[in-house]
């Protein structure tokens, strides 16, 4: 059964919202910022700005919401969504912005979890990045330049549409955006060969606080170390990635294969911890871990999902001898392109068209709360017994066909273990066996339905506590998580920035703040989760 991880083939009704009234101050301000940048003297400008009176504000703000608990009218709507075509728009933008006490909400793909870059309980604008899509591969120097509003799709696409023995260490989502995506690490199958996206960045054009464009040379290397890993949105607005393409083999091979609670995945589940981290680093072996109902009776499915770097003959022999008790036979392995196994590993089906990576609208949203943890230790069986039972726990049994549950444990190791804490902002490496990622989705509608699943879900992380990693306990920014950090929503201490920096970045979370302090010292780019300007 496939199961189909970042969209669905539900048609989901959302009805127009209704917009809140600006304040006065709101419209003033939003009136000066407009001033400050033309709009309505240059068509360019204008067009490229939508204000809350534009028939295709709403279409705008919603085509790049990916979570629908924030497509409801409480959460407060931008005064204005700036959507630049040109690189001096978007220095204007962040002049004019901050000229007049706009706060700025930085967008390219809009998957963030919590959704902020696209809300705030300030006065903010959104400066939404896709029009900044453009994707230049070079075959010859194995490097690419990808702008921040392309998709993991595309770059995928137009990388296969240059060259079949090149990939990139990136994400399973194509519609993900590249801004973000980047800047907070970027992780995905071919990570244990080659790292993160961050590990393979080579320069980048960005504007900074005071609106000026700089790339790696003029931005120095403080700058270009934050922007890789610790969130760019805390620093600069980032315009492109000059990326090093990695080699792939002309075939690679992939596999699935499920398991009920009754057919063992305590067993596998723990065989999986000692094998997945520690195999060569040309696998990558995920398992995913449902609560589900088979003939009316809960069990919990355990999916081993596969990649390798190679063909099917070699890999057998090598997983027989290492992981025997998966029982993967020739029959299990697929064999295709690297960028096919990018629609197989976001659960299209095997002989889907690589066009499909080119649409941004596969992915209709439902309502997700979603947590990272790291794991260090071999979780022993008894306690595998015990987070089977907080697992079912999730899913009621009324509710199968309205909510989703599942853990979704992606093995480190490999190149993961030999890249230092330092190289970049993002410190989970070596002593690291898997990242799990708890993922709840629910398609009701109510706040009681949100508030109760959320509550559920924070009561499993609270059970999951002795297992993890722990001083701090570590998360991982690409799944933002508001719950890890501060308690107050309308503005960022230092002492709360100290508690969700550390969990996202250990001890560099002190030279990010060194940073920040030397590029931001006035705390322009700010959000619920940004870095503070610390000497
Ligand atoms: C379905 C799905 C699957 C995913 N799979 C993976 C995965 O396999 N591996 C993984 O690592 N992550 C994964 N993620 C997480 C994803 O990497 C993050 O949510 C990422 O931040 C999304 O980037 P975005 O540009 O789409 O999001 P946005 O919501 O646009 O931005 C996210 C953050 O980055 C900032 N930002 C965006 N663009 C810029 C810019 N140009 N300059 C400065 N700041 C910017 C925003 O302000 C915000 O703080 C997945 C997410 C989803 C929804
Ligand atoms: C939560 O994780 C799942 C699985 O990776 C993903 O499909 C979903 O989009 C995530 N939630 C949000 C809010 O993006
Ligand atoms: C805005 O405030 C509300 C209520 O305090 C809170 O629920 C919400 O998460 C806040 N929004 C953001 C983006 O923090
Ligand atoms: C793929 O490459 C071919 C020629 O090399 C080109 O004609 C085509 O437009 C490309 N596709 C896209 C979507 O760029
Ligand atoms: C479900 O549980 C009942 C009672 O324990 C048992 O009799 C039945 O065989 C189970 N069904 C399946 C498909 O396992
Ligand atoms: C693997 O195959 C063997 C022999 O066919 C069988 O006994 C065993 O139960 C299988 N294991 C799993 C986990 O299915
Ligand atoms: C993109 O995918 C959606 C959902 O499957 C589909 O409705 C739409 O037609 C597709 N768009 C294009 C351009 O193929
Ligand atoms: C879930 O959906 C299936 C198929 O439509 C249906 O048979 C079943 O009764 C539904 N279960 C519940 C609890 O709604
Ligand atoms: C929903 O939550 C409100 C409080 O937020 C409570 O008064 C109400 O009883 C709840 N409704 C249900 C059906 O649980
Ligand atoms: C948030 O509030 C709770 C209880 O009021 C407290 O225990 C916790 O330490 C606070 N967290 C932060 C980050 O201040
Ligand atoms: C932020 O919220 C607190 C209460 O949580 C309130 O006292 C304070 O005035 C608010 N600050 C701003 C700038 O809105
Ligand atoms: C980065 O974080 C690691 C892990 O906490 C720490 O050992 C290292 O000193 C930090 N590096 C810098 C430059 O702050």
């Amino acid at each position: 059964m496939l199961n189909p991880k970042c969209f669905n083939f539900l048609t989901l009704f959302i009805s127009l919202l209704s917009l809140p009234s600006p304040t006065i101050s709101q419209s003033s301000s939003l009136t000066n910022f407009l001033h400050c940048l033309h709009y309505g003297s240059d068509p360019i400008v204008s067009q490229s700005i939508y204000i809350a009176s534009n028939p295709a504000f709403q279409t705008i703000l919603q085509a790049r919401i990916k979570n629908r608990r924030f497509l409801n009218p409480e959460t407060l709507k931008p005064v204005a969504i700036v959507v630049p075509t040109r690189i001096d728009h978007v220095q204007g933008t962040v002049i004019c912005a901050k000229d007049n006490g706009l706060q700025v909400r930085i967008r390219s793909g809009g998957h963030d979890y919590e959704g902020l870059s696209y809300r705030s309980n300030v006065t903010f604008i959104i400066l939404d990045m896709s029009n900044f899509r453009s994707i230049d591969i070079d075959v010859k120097t194995e490097t690419a330049w990808v702008q921040s509003g392309a998709t993991l799709g595309e770059l995928y696409y137009h990388i296969a549409n240059k060259t079949n023995m090149h990939g990139f260490p990136s994400g399973v989502c194509p519609t993900v955006g590249i801004g973000g995506h980047f800047s907070g690490g970027g992780y995905g199958n071919l990570m244990r060969k080659y790292g993160l996206s961050v590990d393979n960045i080579l320069d980048i054009i960005a504007v900074d606080a005071l609106g000026n464009v700089h790339d790696r040379a003029s931005m120095g290397e403080d700058l270009f170390w934050a922007i890789r890993g610790g969130g760019a949105a805390s620093f600069a607005v980032v315009v492109s990635y000059k990326i090093k393409l990695v080699r792939v083999p002309n075939k690679v091979t992939v596999f699935r294969k499920g398991f009920t609670l009754e057919q063992g995945p305590t067993d596998l589940v723990h065989k999986w911890q000692q094998v997945a981290p520690n195999i060569n680093e040309e696998f990558f072996i995920k398992v995913k871990l449902e609560p589900s109902f088979i003939n009316g009776n809960q069990t919990v499915t355990a999916t081993f999902i596969g990649f390798f770097l190679g063909r099917r003959e070699k890999l057998l022999p090598i997983i027989s001898k290492t992981f025997p008790e998966l029982n993967l036979t020739q029959q299990d392995c697929h064999e295709m392109r690297w960028v096919e196994t990018t629609l197989f590993w976001a659960g299209f089906p095997i002989g889907t068209p690589i066009e499909t990576l080119l649409n941004r609208t596969i992915w209709t949203p439902l309502f997700f709360k979603n947590k990272s943890d790291y794991v260090k230790n071999v979780i022993p069986k008894e306690s595998l017994n015990k987070i089977w039972k907080m697992t079912m726990a999730m899913m009621n049994r009324n509710d199968i066909n309205k909510t989703r549950f599942d853990l979704e444990c992606s093995p480190y190791g490999g190149k993961m273990n030999v890249i230092p804490e330092s190289n970049t902002p993002f410190p989970h490496r070596k002593g690291n066996l898997f990242l799990i990622q708890y993922a709840f989705s629910w398609t009701d509608e109510g706040n009681n339905v949100s508030f109760n699943n959320i509550k559920k879900l924070r009561k499993l992380y609270d059970g999951m506590a002795p297992y993890v990693s722990k001083d701090p306990r570590e998360c991982f920014l690409n799944y933002r998580d508001l719950d890890i950090g501060s308690n107050r929503s309308n503005e960022t201490s230092f002492d709360d920035a100290k508690i969700y920096g550390r969990k996202y970045f250990k001890d560099n979370y002190t030279r990010l703040t060194k940073v920040k302090a030397s590029v931001d010292p006035n705390n322009f780019f700010k959000y619920e989760q940004s870095i503070p300007p610390i000497k």
